[in-house]
């Protein structure tokens, strides 16, 4: 039988292990530069890049690329407070907007954002819902701003059209003489060659690359953090060490090893353990394994959620899991649910692309080799994918069949 705890207890060992775990979160800020580890050449860059501000003149555009969870906003957040610090002590009018687009996607969003923020002496205008007319306002206020305007495109590459920029930085103020700042931050290395050869010149006037930690600056980072996070002792160097090497095998993303770290710390908290161990941050890695996969299941379209449902049913029948029993199952499971009935070839494409994205195992070793089968030899954490998959409206409908049905 369970052990039963009463709530006192269940809330004094909350705190045994950890002392904040706030800044563990992934939407914790740091507060000053000086906590940023390993990046004194890159912000120092940027404040190269910038320092054309505190002469009061617009500096150069700038872009930032480089893989998630490397510190690209968090960098461009504090050196941003700390020139705003300066300015303000200098006496120069500066604006900085912050977007970003994974939020913010469309046109119309960020010019709506834009124009809420530009400072202006006089009262907001009501200008409608057109795109047109949110254009010539924002030029407007542009035009009548005396300061510095720096605007920060947070995942640039997720607005659904990048290329809108180029517009705001032509707009140049009649006031002050200057055109806005663009700081263009992405994780798509490829964004850059997508932009018309004028926008990709203007834009990458000054750009700065960042790049992955190695497993030793990781376990500085994660050294730093436990010390705010976890109570005195109850992080060996062991349990760092790993989290940092684990990240580091993937490429080098902070934000993994802090969950990495997170997760363990919760496992040895829920385990009733005095002290994280290494079998923590094993069954850490696989529990963020999980739910990497299970998010990715959640934004399938329908079509590669019964692409998934039939690789799963055959995995588990008895017959051989090839892509000719798949793509059987698979038109039963879509002639059910109502959906259009997909190619074989599309669907090959399809697994393939669920192995991509590392929900399925094995089936792309043998892509293109004459005479071997595509045999997918894992599936991940496939109950929970099972899960997720039945809570498709459409997938529903097959829920309270058994298998067996599709698998003949
Ligand atoms: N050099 C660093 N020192 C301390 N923490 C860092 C460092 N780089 C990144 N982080 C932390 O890693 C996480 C991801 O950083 P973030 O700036 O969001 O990455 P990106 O924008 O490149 O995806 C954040 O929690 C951040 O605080
Ligand atoms: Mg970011």
């Amino acid at each position: 039988m369970a052990q039963k705890y009463t709530l006192e207890e269940i809330i004094a060992s909350s705190s045994r292990l950890f002392k904040n775990k706030q800044v563990l979160k992934p939407n914790y800020t740091l507060k000053g530069i000086d906590d940023i580890l390993h990046r004194d050449e890159e912000i120092r860059i940027y404040f190269e890049y910038l320092k054309d501000i505190f002469v009061g003149v617009s500096p150069n555009n700038i872009f930032i690329y480089g893989k998630p969870g490397l510190g690209k906003t968090l960098i461009t957040k504090l050196v941003l407070d700390l020139v705003k610090q300066e300015v303000k002590k200098r006496g120069i009018d500066l604006c900085v907007i912050n977007i970003n687009c994974d939020e913010i996607k469309t046109e119309h969003a960020i010019l709506q954002k834009l124009v809420q923020e530009i400072p202006s002496d006089e009262p907001r205008r009501i200008i409608g819902n057109s795109t047109d007319k949110h254009n010539e306002y924002l030029k407007y206020l542009i035009n009548h701003y005396q300061g510095i305007i720096i605007i920060v495109l947070d995942e640039l590459d997720k607005a659904d059209k990048p290329e809108m920029i180029n517009k705001i930085i032509r707009t140049e103020s009649e006031a002050s003489g200057q055109f806005p700042t663009i700081i263009g931050i992405t994780n798509d290395l490829k964004l850059r060659d997508r932009f018309p050869p004028h926008l990709k010149s203007v834009l990458c006037e000054n750009d700065l690359i960042i790049k992955p930690y190695d497993a030793t600056q990781l376990a500085d980072i994660l050294r730093a953090r436990t010390e705010m996070a976890f109570q005195p002792n109850v992080v060996p160097e062991m349990v760092i060490d790993l989290c940092a090497a684990y990240a580091a095998q993937d490429y080098g993303d902070v934000r993994r090893a802090i969950d990495l770290l997170r997760v363990a710390g919760e496992l040895a908290e829920a385990r009733n353990e005095s002290t994280l161990v290494e079998q923590d941050v094993k069954d850490s890695c696989a529990k963020i394994e999980v739910d990497r996969a299970i998010e990715v299941i959640k934004t399938l379209s329908t079509q590669s959620k019964a692409v998934l449902l039939a690789c799963i049913y055959v995995y588990d029948s008895p017959q051989e899991n090839i892509t000719a029993n798949i793509y059987e199952v698979y038109k039963k499971l879509a002639y059910e649910i109502d959906i259009n009935v997909l190619t074989q070839r599309r669907v090959t494409d399809l697994i393939s692309e669920l192995n991509q994205l590392g929900i399925l195992e094995g089936f792309n070793d043998f892509r293109g080799i004459k005479g071997r089968k595509k045999v997918i030899t894992k599936i991940t954490s496939k109950e929970q994918a099972l899960q997720m998959l039945y809570k498709d409206e459409r997938i529903e409908e097959v829920k309270n069949y058994h298998p067996s049905v599709f698998c003949r």
